[in-house]
């Protein structure tokens, strides 16, 4: 038999009349026209033709294809097809399951997926699902329908795939030509930790138009203004807004597109439709799955602080795996009815990922629930509302409608259930240490301010309305802006504030405390109690003297049956001998003896006790105690108080002081009582007193107390 003499040009679809001619075996060179076999290219093929058949390799070590050519059931030893069409077909290109599948042929479909399995042109066995941005919507269906999640630090993009922000910058959601005169931004910020970013507005960038912001408490911004919209309202000619007690909604359109975007305070949606299919150019977090996060940072932010990240030691409180169970709610029924058309992995992620850092708070344990299911409402895919009894989440609803929070804060949930303004975890941090509320008092010469911090305030549960100064009336002034309350008083108006003198200095002390609220018995918050003071050194002791306009004080009293006569009178000798009249000069700090005496009096039946002694300044509104409660001040130490209850007359020294840059004259002023001596004993016990601590009722307190004062000036 003769050798078969072929033709392969026919074979390997050379160029007609390209004739290779060969006996027994071969190697081609077929670089003009490579052949795919099993994902490899070959340009140079092996013949050999024996008596056994006609064998074609790609790869002397490789197997090679056995060809047989038949023409009327015999074997033919010539073939020529140069002038016919040629027919080639590798028989082998996929294999799977030891099936074989051509080129393109489809292996396996799913409808419910849209998914198929096929044999590609190179022949690798390839997945393929519906092509980028569209969904599958069962049935083999592919739609265009790009939906985008922003919820907590997680962007889920129109492809499902998740990204995380974790700094506090702006980023672009969605931007490119179709629309290209919408840019969608979104901010993040921190809340309570600092760690842990939250999506905190979105502003949408309109070509020849103000800028429009949708932030936290359903408020609407166009430029810096806010707007009032009540339903719905247009903006120039391409922006439509909807207010309703779930969010805001806003469609901007234009010739073939319409975006519309959704915010109800911490979960954003925006979804595109319009031909995107045929302009692939979409970019943004959303759009652009082969972005970076980083890609994608406003021009205008990088650089800003805003990318510095933190360390916040973790929150022990937090259970991970019940929070991971929580999210996986997400897999089960009745959210199951949406997976074939949004996959809630990214969601499942997203919402471990922030749990397990970040308590549940703010209703944060419901939204990565809601917001799938608020995605799936948008596909028209309902999921039953008996999640929520499940999970125990309320309704939705626009998180923190109508409140208004300052920059440095955040909306959140009160422990007594309402809402309010806290402190973001930065702005907040100098702060913690101490658990200080507020910031250091401002001394000035005649008055002093102490300012406290809103949020910290709110944290705490603390109405800044109940609060106030020593005197009642003083209470604190809120700034609309920034929520910052301040509390002061003023040379006018000083407000119970009390002075007291350590060595060379003059101390003003006041406090902030909280009123108990009086139609309730109880109080469930903290008692607020700040101190406050402004230190004064007194002015040089040597240069300032001390006159007394009177050399001494009478008056005549009645009490009940008692007539008689009260003198206040000062000496500058412990013998009290010496007494101060206009002319003698007393300097700072001089001890000086102040006697209370009393005329037309039994010292077998009454005495006089000395409630109380205090010095004021001209204006009477500076008050510093001399003697309280009988007893001299215990703060301070100069004051002594000799035969107070014991007979008709009493004494006490201190040394000589003067209020911190206000008025020369120092009054001082003593609220005397009488006593009725015959059967109890009328010396107050000025042993173990405590500070502050008023005792009950005093004994000797008569109705009727007498008030004298002598007044010291320079
Ligand atoms: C061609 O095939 C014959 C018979 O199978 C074999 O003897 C010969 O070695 C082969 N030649 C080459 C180059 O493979
Ligand atoms: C055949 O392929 C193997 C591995 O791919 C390679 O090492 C070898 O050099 C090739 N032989 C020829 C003749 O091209
Ligand atoms: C599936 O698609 C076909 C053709 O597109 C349509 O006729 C049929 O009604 C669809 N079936 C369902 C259940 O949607
Ligand atoms: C908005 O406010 C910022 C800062 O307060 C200011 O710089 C900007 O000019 C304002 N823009 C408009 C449109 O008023
Ligand atoms: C973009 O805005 C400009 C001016 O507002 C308008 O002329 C143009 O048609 C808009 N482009 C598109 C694609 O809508
Ligand atoms: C998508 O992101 C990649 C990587 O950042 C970038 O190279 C590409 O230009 C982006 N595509 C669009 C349409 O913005
Ligand atoms: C943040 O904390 C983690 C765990 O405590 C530690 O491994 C990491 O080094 C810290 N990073 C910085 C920047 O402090
Ligand atoms: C965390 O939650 C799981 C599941 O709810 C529970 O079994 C486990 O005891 C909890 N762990 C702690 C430390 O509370
Ligand atoms: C989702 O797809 C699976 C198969 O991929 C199918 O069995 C199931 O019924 C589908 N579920 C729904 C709710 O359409
Ligand atoms: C507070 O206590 C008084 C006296 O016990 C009582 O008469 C009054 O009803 C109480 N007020 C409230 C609001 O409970
Ligand atoms: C006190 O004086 C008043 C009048 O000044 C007089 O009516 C009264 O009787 C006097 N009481 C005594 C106890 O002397
Ligand atoms: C003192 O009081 C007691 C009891 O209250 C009484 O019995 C006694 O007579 C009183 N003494 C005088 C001197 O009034």
């Amino acid at each position: 038999m003769l050798r078969p003499l072929l033709l392969l040009s026919a074979l390997i679809g050379l160029l007609p009349g390209a004739e290779q001619q060969f006996v027994g075996s071969a190697t081609l060179d077929i670089s003009s026209c490579p052949i795919s076999y099993y994902g490899e290219q070959f340009t140079t093929l092996y013949v050999n033709a024996s008596d056994d058949g006609f064998k074609a390799c790609f790869n002397m070590s490789m197997d090679c294809i056995e060809i047989e050519f038949v023409a009327n059931g015999d074997s033919v030893d010539s073939v020529s097809l140069t002038n016919t069409t040629p027919i080639y077909r590798d028989i082998s290109a996929c294999r799977q399951s030891g099936v074989l599948y051509f080129y393109d042929d489809e292996i396996s479909s799913d409808p419910d997926t849209c998914s198929t399995e096929y044999c590609d042109s190179v022949a690798t066995i390839q997945t393929d699902g519906c092509p980028p941005l569209q969904r599958c919507h069962g049935n083999n269906t592919c739609k265009f329908y790009p939906i985008c999640t922003v919820t907590g630090p997680a962007v889920i993009d129109f492809n499902d795939q998740l990204k995380t922000v974790e700094d506090r910058c702006g980023y672009t959601l969605l931007t490119g030509s179709p629309i290209e005169n919408l840019t969608v931004v979104a901010n993040f910020r921190e809340r309570r930790r600092r760690d842990v970013s939250f999506l905190d507005s979105v502003t949408l960038r309109l070509q020849g138009q103000d800028d429009v912001h949708l932030e936290q408490g359903g408020i609407v911004k166009e430029g810096n203004t806010t707007l009032t919209i009540n339903g719905l309202a247009i903006l120039g000619n391409s922006v439509l807004i909807f207010v309703n007690p779930t969010g805001v909604t806003v469609y901007v359109w234009h010739s073939e597109s319409i975006t519309l975007v959704f915010f109800d305070g911490n979960t954003a949606l925006i979804f595109y439709t319009g031909p995107a299919e045929l302009d692939p150019e979409l970019g943004g977090l959303c759009a652009n799955s082969s972005t970076s996060v980083s890609d994608e940072r406003l021009p205008e932010d990088i650089g800003s602080s805003c990318e510095v990240q933190y360390n916040d030691t973790a929150d022990s409180s937090i259970n991970c795996t019940m929070m991971t169970e929580r999210c996986n709610l997400l897999l089960e029924e009745p959210f199951t009815a949406c997976h074939n058309h949004t996959d809630p992995e990214s969601y499942v992620n997203a919402c471990i990922d922030t749990l397990c850092k970040y308590p549940a708070v703010d209703g944060l344990n419901c939204q990565f629930q809601e917001a799938y299911a608020r995605d799936c409402s948008l596909l028209s895919i309902n999921i039953l509302d008996s999640w929520r009894s499940t999970a125990g989440c309320s309704p939705p609803q626009s998180f923190c409608q109508g409140r208004i929070c300052s920059d440095h804060e955040f909306c959140a949930e009160t422990i007594s259930g309402g809402i309010g303004c806290f402190c973001r975890a930065i702005f907040a941090f100098p702060y913690r240490p101490n658990d200080a509320l507020g910031h250091p008092t401002v001394c000035e010469e005649n008055s002093a301010s102490v300012t406290l911090v809103g949020c910290l305030l709110e944290e705490k549960g603390i109405d800044y309305t109940m609060l106030h100064l020593n005197d009642p009336t003083c209470t604190g002034q809120i700034d609309e802006l920034d929520h910052m309350v301040t509390f002061s008083y003023n040379g006018s108006n000083t407000c119970g504030t009390e002075v007291m003198a350590n060595n060379s200095q003059l101390i003003y002390m006041n406090s902030i405390v909280g009123n108990n609220s009086v139609s309730d018995n109880i109080t469930r918050q903290d008692q607020v109690y700040i101190d406050f003071s402004c230190v004064f050194t007194q002015p040089d002791v040597n240069t300032v003297t001390f006159r007394i306009k009177d050399s001494s004080v009478i008056e005549k009293i009645t009490s009940g049956t008692w007539n008689y006569t009260l003198t206040m009178k000062a000496y500058t000798d412990a013998g009290r001998t010496q007494a101060v009249d206009s002319n003698t000069e007393v300097q700072l700090n001089q001890l000086i003896w102040v006697q209370l005496e009393t005329d037309g009096l039994d010292d077998g039946l009454v005495a006089l006790v000395t409630d109380s002694c205090w010095a004021t300044d001209q204006a009477e509104s500076l008050r510093y105690n001399l003697i309280v409660d009988g007893c001299a001040n215990p703060d301070d130490q100069t004051v002594n108080v000799v035969g107070n209850g014991a007979g008709t007359s009493n004494y006490f020294f201190f040394n000589m002081f003067q209020f911190s840059r206000s008025s020369s004259e120092v009054s001082v002023h003593c609220k005397v009582n009488l006593c009725g001596n015959l059967n109890q004993t009328c010396t107050p016990n000025c042993n173990g007193a405590s500070r502050r601590r008023r005792s009950a009722k005093l004994k000797y307190e008569d109705e009727a107390p007498a008030f004298i004062s002598m007044t010291w000036t320079h």
